[in-house]
Protein backbone atom coordinates (compact mmCIF):
# COMPACT_ATOMS: atom_id res chain seq x y z
CA UNK A 1 0.00 0.00 0.00
CA UNK A 2 3.13 2.44 0.87
CA UNK A 3 4.97 1.63 -1.98
CA UNK A 4 1.84 1.63 -4.14
CA UNK A 5 1.18 5.10 -2.80
CA UNK A 6 5.16 6.25 -3.03
CA UNK A 7 4.89 5.16 -7.05
CA UNK A 8 2.25 6.63 -7.63
CA UNK A 9 3.49 10.33 -5.80
CA UNK A 10 6.53 9.82 -8.00
CA UNK A 11 4.87 9.31 -11.43
CA UNK A 12 2.55 12.06 -10.74
CA UNK A 13 5.55 13.95 -10.16
CA UNK A 14 7.57 13.50 -12.92
CA UNK A 15 4.50 13.73 -15.20
CA UNK A 16 3.59 17.19 -13.69
CA UNK A 17 6.93 18.30 -14.06
CA UNK A 18 7.40 17.24 -17.84
CA UNK A 19 3.38 18.86 -18.88
CA UNK A 20 3.40 22.12 -20.10
CA UNK A 21 0.73 24.05 -18.69
CA UNK A 22 2.02 26.12 -15.51
CA UNK A 23 -1.37 26.11 -13.56
CA UNK A 24 -1.49 21.98 -14.20
CA UNK A 25 2.00 21.29 -13.13
CA UNK A 26 1.51 23.79 -10.06
CA UNK A 27 -1.51 21.65 -9.30
CA UNK A 28 -0.35 18.31 -9.80
CA UNK A 29 2.95 18.88 -7.94
CA UNK A 30 0.90 20.33 -4.75
CA UNK A 31 -1.47 17.36 -5.11
CA UNK A 32 1.49 14.80 -4.99
CA UNK A 33 2.67 16.69 -1.95
CA UNK A 34 -0.37 16.28 -0.34
CA UNK A 35 -0.41 12.37 -0.37
CA UNK A 36 3.63 12.45 0.71
CA UNK A 37 2.04 14.28 3.67
CA UNK A 38 -0.27 12.01 3.99
CA UNK A 39 2.05 8.71 3.64
CA UNK A 40 4.39 10.35 6.15
CA UNK A 41 1.68 11.28 8.70
CA UNK A 42 0.44 7.18 8.03
CA UNK A 43 4.15 6.17 8.56
CA UNK A 44 4.71 8.18 11.54
CA UNK A 45 1.46 7.31 13.51
CA UNK A 46 2.54 3.37 13.37
CA UNK A 47 3.24 2.29 17.15
CA UNK A 48 6.50 0.16 15.77
CA UNK A 49 9.13 2.62 15.98
CA UNK A 50 8.72 2.65 19.67
CA UNK A 51 7.53 0.15 22.29
CA UNK A 52 4.92 -2.26 20.14
CA UNK A 53 2.00 -2.63 22.22
CA UNK A 54 1.85 -6.29 22.65
CA UNK A 55 -1.61 -6.64 23.42
CA UNK A 56 -2.42 -4.77 20.69
CA UNK A 57 -0.29 -6.86 18.52
CA UNK A 58 -1.64 -9.99 19.68
CA UNK A 59 -5.34 -8.69 18.83
CA UNK A 60 -3.95 -7.96 15.48
CA UNK A 61 -2.45 -11.60 14.51
CA UNK A 62 -5.79 -12.86 13.91
CA UNK A 63 -6.78 -16.10 14.85
CA UNK A 64 -3.31 -17.06 15.96
CA UNK A 65 -2.41 -19.34 18.29
CA UNK A 66 0.96 -18.39 19.44
CA UNK A 67 1.74 -21.30 21.76
CA UNK A 68 2.14 -23.32 18.43
CA UNK A 69 4.89 -21.03 17.88
CA UNK A 70 7.89 -23.70 19.45
CA UNK A 71 6.83 -27.02 17.63
CA UNK A 72 6.52 -25.09 14.15
CA UNK A 73 9.76 -23.75 14.63
CA UNK A 74 10.99 -26.87 15.72
CA UNK A 75 9.20 -29.06 12.26
CA UNK A 76 10.39 -25.86 10.23
CA UNK A 77 14.13 -26.02 11.04
CA UNK A 78 14.16 -22.29 12.18
CA UNK A 79 16.51 -23.04 14.87
CA UNK A 80 19.02 -24.33 12.49
CA UNK A 81 19.65 -20.56 11.78
CA UNK A 82 18.65 -18.76 14.44
CA UNK A 83 18.81 -18.87 18.14
CA UNK A 84 14.86 -18.62 19.46
CA UNK A 85 14.31 -18.57 22.92
CA UNK A 86 12.02 -21.07 24.11
CA UNK A 87 12.85 -23.13 21.43
CA UNK A 88 14.42 -26.47 21.38
CA UNK A 89 17.69 -26.58 20.13
CA UNK A 90 17.44 -23.39 18.70
CA UNK A 91 21.52 -22.20 18.13
CA UNK A 92 21.87 -21.40 15.01
CA UNK A 93 24.05 -18.56 14.12
CA UNK A 94 23.38 -18.24 10.07
CA UNK A 95 21.00 -15.99 10.77
CA UNK A 96 20.26 -13.14 13.72
CA UNK A 97 19.50 -14.18 17.02
CA UNK A 98 15.46 -13.51 17.83
CA UNK A 99 15.95 -13.05 21.42
CA UNK A 100 13.61 -10.12 22.60
CA UNK A 101 12.37 -10.05 19.23
CA UNK A 102 9.33 -8.31 19.88
CA UNK A 103 11.08 -5.52 20.84
CA UNK A 104 12.78 -5.08 17.37
CA UNK A 105 11.77 -2.11 15.27
CA UNK A 106 12.50 -3.71 11.74
CA UNK A 107 12.40 -6.98 10.57
CA UNK A 108 15.78 -7.91 8.43
CA UNK A 109 16.32 -3.67 9.05
CA UNK A 110 13.68 -3.05 6.01
CA UNK A 111 9.94 -3.62 7.16
CA UNK A 112 8.60 -2.18 10.25
CA UNK A 113 8.07 -4.81 12.43
CA UNK A 114 4.13 -5.73 13.65
CA UNK A 115 2.15 -8.72 12.80
CA UNK A 116 1.51 -8.68 9.30
CA UNK A 117 5.22 -7.69 7.77
CA UNK A 118 6.07 -10.45 10.36
CA UNK A 119 3.66 -13.42 8.73
CA UNK A 120 4.61 -12.19 5.20
CA UNK A 121 8.30 -12.22 5.56
CA UNK A 122 8.37 -15.91 7.19
CA UNK A 123 5.90 -17.22 4.28
CA UNK A 124 8.61 -15.53 1.25
CA UNK A 125 11.84 -13.38 2.99
CA UNK A 126 13.76 -13.41 -0.87
CA UNK A 127 10.60 -11.22 -1.96
CA UNK A 128 11.56 -8.89 0.48
CA UNK A 129 15.20 -9.27 0.97
CA UNK A 130 16.32 -10.79 -2.44
CA UNK A 131 19.79 -11.13 -1.78
CA UNK A 132 18.88 -12.88 2.24
CA UNK A 133 20.13 -16.05 3.35
CA UNK A 134 16.44 -16.76 4.48
CA UNK A 135 14.47 -19.43 2.18
CA UNK A 136 11.26 -19.72 1.47
CA UNK A 137 10.05 -22.54 3.06
CA UNK A 138 6.77 -22.82 1.99
CA UNK A 139 5.33 -21.88 4.75
CA UNK A 140 1.51 -21.64 5.18
CA UNK A 141 -0.40 -18.54 6.28
CA UNK A 142 -1.60 -20.20 9.57
CA UNK A 143 1.62 -21.48 10.65
CA UNK A 144 3.54 -17.82 9.60
CA UNK A 145 0.78 -16.38 11.51
CA UNK A 146 1.47 -18.80 14.90
CA UNK A 147 4.77 -18.44 14.57
CA UNK A 148 4.57 -14.74 14.26
CA UNK A 149 2.46 -14.18 17.45
CA UNK A 150 5.02 -15.89 19.14
CA UNK A 151 7.58 -14.36 18.14
CA UNK A 152 5.73 -11.07 18.41
CA UNK A 153 5.47 -11.90 22.15
CA UNK A 154 9.81 -12.42 22.63
CA UNK A 155 10.93 -9.62 24.88
CA UNK A 156 7.57 -8.57 26.53
CA UNK A 157 6.16 -12.00 28.37
CA UNK A 158 8.88 -14.25 27.82
C1 LIG B 1 18.95 -21.09 6.10
C2 LIG B 1 18.92 -20.24 7.26
C3 LIG B 1 17.60 -19.73 7.76
C4 LIG B 1 16.47 -20.44 8.10
C5 LIG B 1 16.21 -21.93 7.94
C6 LIG B 1 15.55 -19.48 8.66
N1 LIG B 1 16.09 -18.24 8.67
FE1 LIG B 1 15.25 -16.57 9.42
N2 LIG B 1 16.81 -15.48 8.74
C7 LIG B 1 17.95 -15.98 8.17
C8 LIG B 1 18.85 -14.90 7.84
C9 LIG B 1 20.21 -15.02 7.18
C10 LIG B 1 18.18 -13.71 8.23
C11 LIG B 1 18.68 -12.28 8.05
C12 LIG B 1 17.91 -11.72 6.88
C13 LIG B 1 18.43 -10.44 6.33
O1 LIG B 1 18.85 -9.57 7.12
O2 LIG B 1 18.37 -10.32 5.10
C14 LIG B 1 16.92 -14.12 8.81
C15 LIG B 1 16.00 -13.24 9.35
C16 LIG B 1 14.90 -13.64 10.09
C17 LIG B 1 14.08 -12.75 10.84
C18 LIG B 1 14.30 -11.25 10.98
C19 LIG B 1 15.40 -11.12 12.01
C20 LIG B 1 15.87 -9.70 12.30
O3 LIG B 1 16.84 -9.56 13.06
O4 LIG B 1 15.31 -8.75 11.79
C21 LIG B 1 13.10 -13.50 11.45
C22 LIG B 1 12.01 -13.03 12.36
C23 LIG B 1 13.33 -14.87 11.05
N3 LIG B 1 14.42 -14.90 10.23
C24 LIG B 1 12.55 -15.93 11.45
C25 LIG B 1 12.71 -17.22 10.97
C26 LIG B 1 11.78 -18.30 11.23
C27 LIG B 1 10.56 -18.22 12.12
C28 LIG B 1 12.26 -19.38 10.55
C29 LIG B 1 11.62 -20.72 10.40
C30 LIG B 1 10.27 -20.73 9.88
C31 LIG B 1 13.49 -18.98 9.90
N4 LIG B 1 13.73 -17.66 10.17
C32 LIG B 1 14.30 -19.82 9.15
C33 LIG B 1 18.23 -17.31 7.95
C34 LIG B 1 17.34 -18.35 8.12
Amino acid sequence: MASMVLVAGAVVTLWALASPSRDVVGQLVSWSEARWTELRAWYISQPLDGELEWDTAQLQVRGADAAQGPALMVAYGCGSCHVIPGVSGARGTVGPSLTRFGERAYIAGILPNGPGTLTNWLINPPLYAPQTAMPDMGITQEDAEDMAAYLLALGHDR
